[in-house]
C-alpha cells in the first residue's frame, strides 16, 4: 500500500484509508484519563509551498495529548494552540500540524490521532493533492458567507451543507472561502459553538482538499483579540506574510502560474458591519472572563487597523508577482465587495476602491473574487475610475464613489484581462438570508448600486436606549455590472485554469456559476417559498483570456 521509502504517496484513496489507522493504532498508548482528546473540524490549509507543504488543523472537545498527524511512515506532531472565549469564557483547544517534503502533484493519505483520541482504534484518516509545479491544469471552486447547517444559530440554514456537498462534487484541488465563514458574532454568547457547528459541517470537504479563507467583518468578534480575529486566527494557520503584528490576516500563494492574493478588506472599507451591540441590553460578558459589560450603541470597527501596511503587502506583492515570467494569472480574494449592486445588502465600499483599484489597475490584476453579499454579480472588465459621478441619497449632492470604469459593455462571454479586471460576488455559500434583489434606477431603468463612501457608525434610533447601523450612503449607475443572479442567492463558482500550450499564445481560465434554483427562503423577484437544495445547475459560463507572461518576456 506504501511506496518504497516511505514517501507516503498512495495508488488510490481507498488504500490510504485502509492504510493510516493500522499504523495509527501501533503508536497509541491509550487515552489519558478524564479527557477527550478526538480530533473533530479537521481542515487543511496550503504550506508556504503548495507543490511541497499542506497544514492540518483540528480541535478536540479536551486538551489532546501529543496530537500528531501520520503521512506514510512519517509523524508530524502538532502545535497546540488554546484560546478562551472573550465573551462565554469557554477554552478551545486547536491543533496545527505542517506537513511537509511532499511531491508536487501527489496525492497522500493521512491520519490524524492523539494518545487520548476516543477512536484511536480507527483514527480520522483522509486523503489529499498537494499542488502541481510550473504551467499546469488545475480547478478551483470559490463561495463566501457559509454559515452552519444548524438553524438554531443567526444566519445558519441547511443550505450550509449542500454548499459543503457541492465543492466536494468538483473535486477541486483546493476552495476559496471569501470572509462571513459562520457569524459567530451573531451568536455571542455561544461563539465556539458556532465555530464547532462550521468546522465539522466544513471536515466532509475541507480535510480532503485546502479551505483558504479570507476573515470577513462576520470574524470580528468582542474580546477576542486586537481586531476580534481571534477565534478565526485560532483555526487556521496561513501562508507567512512576514509582518508577525498582523500574521493570518493576508496573504499570498502560488499555483502552477497563478498567484493568489487574499487581503483584509476590513482594514480599508468604510463600513461598519463588525461585532455590535444594538442594545437596549448591554452584552455582559461571564465574569470568569474578566471582561467588562459591552454597552449598547458599541461597535468593533477597525478600518485602518494596520496603518498602511497591508496596503504597502499589497504593492509588493503585486509587484513581483507581475514581474515574474513564470505568472500568468492574479486572482485577488476579499470579503467586501468593490463592486455590487445588491439593492438588500450592503452594496459596494468606495474605500476598498480608492485604496485598492489603483493597485489593481497598475499590476493588471485578472479577477477579484468577494462575497458580503448574499448572492452572484459579475463586473464588465473594469479599468481605471470614474470620479464624482455617484449621488449622495441624503441630500442628492454630486459625490465621488469612486466607480470602476468599464472597458467594454459588451457581453461577449470571453474577456481579456489584461485590458480590465473582472469582479465576482460570491457570497452565495449557504447563509439563511439570500440578497439577491438588485438595484435599478426608478428613473430611468440603468442598473443602479449603492456605495459607502463615509463610516456608518452607531446612532441612535427612535427606541430608546436601541442603536442601528444605516446602509450606504450614496448610489452610483452601475455602469459596470454585467450579469445578475435573479434566481437564487446561492450558488458556487468553477475555475479552470489551462496554461496554453505556446508560449506565444494565450492562457484562460473558464468560470461556470452554477447555482441551487429553489434554495431561497423567499426569491425576491418571484416571492416564490424554497428550502435547501443539492441541485446545483449552470448558472452561466464564461472565459478569461490573456497573454502568456513567458511570451511578453521573450517579444
Ligand atoms: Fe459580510
Amino acid at each position: 500500500m506504501l511506496t518504497a521509502g516511505g514517501t507516503g504517496i498512495l495508488a488510490t484513496a481507498a488504500a490510504a484509508v485502509a492504510a493510516v489507522p493500522a499504523r495509527a493504532a501501533s503508536i497509541v498508548s491509550g487515552p489519558a484519563p478524564g479527557t477527550d482528546g478526538t480530533p473533530e473540524q479537521i481542515h487543511l490549509t496550503w504550506g508556504h509551498d503548495p507543490a511541497t507543504a499542506v497544514v492540518v488543523s483540528w480541535a478536540s472537545p479536551d486538551q489532546a495529548v501529543r496530537p500528531r498527524v501520520q503521512v506514510g511512515e512519517r509523524i508530524f506532531h502538532a502545535e497546540e494552540r488554546p484560546y478562551t472565549d472573550g465573551i462565554n469564557g469557554e477554552t478551545v483547544y486547536t491543533y496545527h500540524a505542517r506537513v511537509g517534503g511532499l511531491r508536487p502533484g501527489a496525492t497522500y493519505g493521512y491520519g490524524v490521532t492523539a494518545d487520548n483520541d476516543l477512536n484511536a482504534a480507527d483514527p480520522f484518516s483522509a486523503t489529499f493533492t498537494t499542488a502541481p509545479r510550473g504551467r499546469a491544469r488545475f480547478r478551483f471552486t470559490s463561495f463566501g458567507d457559509l454559515a452552519t447547517p444548524n438553524p438554531q444559530w443567526v444566519l445558519s440554514y441547511g443550505q450550509s451543507a449542500y454548499a459543503v456537498s457541492a465543492v466536494e462534487s468538483f473535486q477541486p484541488l483546493f476552495h476559496l472561502l471569501n470572509g462571513d465563514l459562520c457569524y459567530a458574532d451573531l451568536n455571542p454568547q455561544v461563539q465556539p459553538a458556532v465555530w464547532q457547528d462550521f468546522g465539522n459541517n466544513n471536515q466532509s470537504s475541507a480535510a480532503n482538499r485546502p479551505w483558504m479563507p479570507a476573515p470577513g467583518n462576520h470574524e470580528i468578534e468582542f474580546t477576542n483579540g486586537p481586531q476580534g480575529f481571534t477565534s478565526y486566527l485560532t483555526r487556521y494557520t496561513l501562508p507567512a506574510n512576514g509582518l508577525p503584528e498582523f500574521e493570518g490576516r493576508w496573504y499570498s500563494f502560488t499555483i502552477g502560474s497563478v498567484l493568489f492574493v487574499s487581503l483584509s478588506a476590513d482594514d480599508v472599507v468604510y463600513q461598519d458591519a463588525g461585532a455590535f451591540v444594538a442594545g437596549p441590553a448591554a452584552l455582559i460578558p461571564a465574569p470568569s472572563t474578566g471582561n467588562e459589560p459591552i454597552e449598547p450603541g458599541t461597535s468593533l470597527y477597525i478600518r485602518g487597523y494596520s496603518g498602511g501596511e497591508q496596503t504597502r503587502w499589497l504593492d509588493r506583492t503585486l509587484a513581483a508577482g507581475r514581474g515574474d515570467p513564470s505568472v500568468d494569472w492574479i486572482i485577488v480574494q476579499m470579503h467586501q465587495c468593490p463592486a455590487s449592486s445588491s439593492k438588500t445588502g450592503n452594496g459596494s465600499d468606495a474605500g476598498l476602491r480608492a485604496e485598492w483599484l489603483p493597485l489593481f489597475d497598475k499590476y493588471q490584476v485578472d479577477l477579484v473574487l468577494s462575497g458580503h453579499d448574499h448572492d452572484y454579480e459579475r463586473s464588465f472588465p473594469v479599468r481605471g475610475i470614474d470620479h464624482h459621478v455617484g449621488t449622495e441619497t441624503a441630500t442628492g449632492a454630486t459625490v465621488d464613489t469612486w466607480r470602476p470604469h468599464p472597458v467594454t459593455t459588451v457581453d461577449s462571454g470571453t474577456f481579456d484581462t489584461s485590458r480590465g479586471t473582472v469582479y465576482l460576488v460570491l457570497g452565495c455559500g449557504g447563509t439563511s438570508a439570500n440578497l439577491d434583489a438588485y438595484g435599478v434606477d426608478t428613473a430611468d431603468g440603468i442598473t443602479q448600486a449603492r456605495v459607502f463612501t463615509q463610516p456608518n457608525r452607531p446612532a441612535a434610533s427612535a427606541t430608546p436606549g436601541v442603536y442601528a447601523r444605516a446602509g450606504a450612503d450614496a448610489t452610483e449607475d452601475a455602469t459596470w455590472s454585467a450579469k445578475r443572479d435573479t434566481a437564487t442567492g446561492y450558488g458556487i463558482a468553477v475555475f479552470d485554469v489551462d496554461p496554453g500550450s505556446r508560449v506565444d499564445g494565450q492562457t484562460s481560465i473558464t468560470v461556470t456559476q452554477y447555482h441551487a434554483v429553489g434554495a431561497d427562503p423567499v426569491n425576491p423577484a418571484t416571492g416564490a417559498k424554497g428550502t435547501p437544495t443539492d441541485n446545483y445547475t449552470v448558472f452561466e459560463t464564461f472565459k478569461l483570456v490573456r497573454p502568456r507572461s513567458d511570451r511578453a518576456r521573450s517579444a
